[in-house]
């Protein structure tokens, strides 16, 4: 397999510009979007820098579904409790997510994207092709695919953090997330283990939606975007003509819905599994350094009593809330605690807020890995679309957890946390951190 993905794979994709670069080079040429409403959260830096959290809070205690007009996002309605949440994902025909009414963020689906066959993904789906689509890829992420895959999950973490230098800074989220979620994807794909940076690279090009704010950045993301279409093409055929095997990209194929696809769209739900795999989750490993750092009696805890960990992972997902949204659009009038919602309109569900929700969290800014209610959080979504991924993160984050406390791997932060300014994946860019020396 690794020499046929070498030729596979040569020469066909880049791994620079990093979005990093290519947001200084290009972002700073146009003027940044005012955002001078206090109740508009679309500013990616206020998730940088975690204010959100302030205006989250008052929305919560004034006016817990409310609506902004006139944002660079256009007009929305922010929904920032459990409940409400829940009801409106609750009815996915009248809170809809398909590409063609608007998609499933807070930025809305252009007709060039749609052109380009952006929105063809399930999470950007309705009932009936949602469903089907989804069925496609359900069966991966069974109970009993997580135990086949637990011990190479375990296998691979333990590799990484024994791998780590002691008495020495390095940062985190290079050498624990990155590391450990790229593989398990590469895992699952069986996707040619020395291209797996690529994934990574990939999926930081999908999920920033600052990426489609000049008409440079717009073209290199479809460059990105279409090296790696070529690339998953190249390794569907090579599946197409191989016998079915487990991993994610062969059931795909070999499905009964694989016929409906076109290359487009396989490579759109290639992307949503990349992204869905890798942001996600990395970013909530980064997170577990930063809080057990931050909230150390937390950690001690753990060591005390190690069953406490499978609920820490929860608080955990819970505190970090990697997804700050999803988008619904309104198909017909609807009114929710005497709020009217009309038709056409754009409903964020800030799952960021929600998970901050005091009349269901007690304390909700602190980390408590002994938490009654963890598992009450919205990380994950609720209803049709709930993450279909959420047992493998489950299972990676538990591993890691449970192997930090066997391990004795306590991270403390000794030099730069640096936080995403993104409105859709929140998460970290830098946890520099020592552990002591054995
Ligand atoms: C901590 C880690 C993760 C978090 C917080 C997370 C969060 C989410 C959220 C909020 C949604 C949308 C739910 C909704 O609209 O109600 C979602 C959907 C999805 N996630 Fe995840 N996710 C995580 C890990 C993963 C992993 C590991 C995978 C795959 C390997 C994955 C694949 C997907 C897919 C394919 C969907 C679309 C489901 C659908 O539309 O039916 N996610 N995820």
């Amino acid at each position: 397999m690794n020499d046929q993905a070498d030729v596979l794979f040569s020469g066909d994709y880049r791994l620079s510009p990093s979005t990093a670069e290519a947001l200084e080079m290009w972002l700073g040429t146009v003027a940044a979007p005012i955002h001078d409403q206090h109740w508009d959260v679309s500013d990616p830096k206020l998730f940088g820098n975690e204010k959100v959290h302030e205006i989250f809070r008052e929305m919560r205690a004034e006016a817990p579904i409310n609506k902004v007009t006139g944002t660079p996002q256009g007009d929305y309605w922010n929904v920032t409790t459990v409940k409400a949440i829940q009801h409106i994902e609750a009815l996915p025909k009248i809170f809809a997510s398909g590409f063609e009414v608007g998609g499933m963020v807070i930025q809305d689906s252009t007709e060039q994207a749609k052109l380009e066959g952006r929105g063809k993904t399930f999470i950007a789906m309705d009932a009936p092709e949602h469903s089907k689509r989804r069925r496609a890829v359900a069966p991966a992420f069974t109970p009993g695919e997580m135990v086949r895959l637990s011990e190479r999950v375990r296998n691979r973490t333990v590799e990484v953090l024994e791998g780590l230098p002691r008495g020495e800074q390095f940062d985190w989220v290079e050498k624990v997330s990155i590391e450990l979620t790229t593989g398990m994807l590469a895992i699952i794909f069986d996707f040619p283990w020395e291209h797996r940076h690529a994934l990574t690279y990939w999926s930081d090009w999908q999920s920033d939606l600052r990426l489609g704010a000049t008409k440079e950045l717009e073209e290199l993301r479809k460059e990105i975007t279409l090296e790696m279409g070529t690339c998953m093409y190249k390794l569907w055929q090579q599946r197409l003509n191989a016998p079915p095997a487990p991993d994610l990209l062969s059931r795909l194929i070999h499905s009964e819905e694989m016929p409906e696809m076109d290359p487009m769209e396989f490579s759109a739900n290639m992307s949503l599994l990349i992204v869905g795999a890798v942001d996600t989750t990395r970013n909530t490993m980064s997170g577990i350094a930063e809080g057990f750092d931050r909230f150390s009696q937390e950690r001690a805890k753990l060591e005390a009593d190690p069953s406490l960990i499978p609920n820490a992972v929860q608080e955990c997902i819970r505190f970090v809330t990697p997804v700050a949204h999803m988008r619904r659009t309104a198909t017909e009038d609807y009114t929710l605690d005497d709020q009217t919602i009309r038709k056409g309109e754009k409903v964020i569900l800030w799952y960021k807020s929600a998970n901050r929700d005091e009349t269901v969290f007690d304390e909700p800014d602190v980390l408590k890995v002994d938490r009654d209610n963890a598992r009450r959080h919205v990380a994950f979504g609720y209803g049709v679309h709930r993450c279909v991924g959420a047992r493998l993160a489950e299972l990676q984050l538990r591993t890691l957890v449970e192997e930090m406390i066997r391990l004795d791997i306590r991270p403390r932060v000794t030099g730069k946390v640096e936080r995403l300014d993104n409105v859709f994946i929140n998460g970290f860019s830098k946890v520099e951190v020592t552990l002591d020396p054995a």
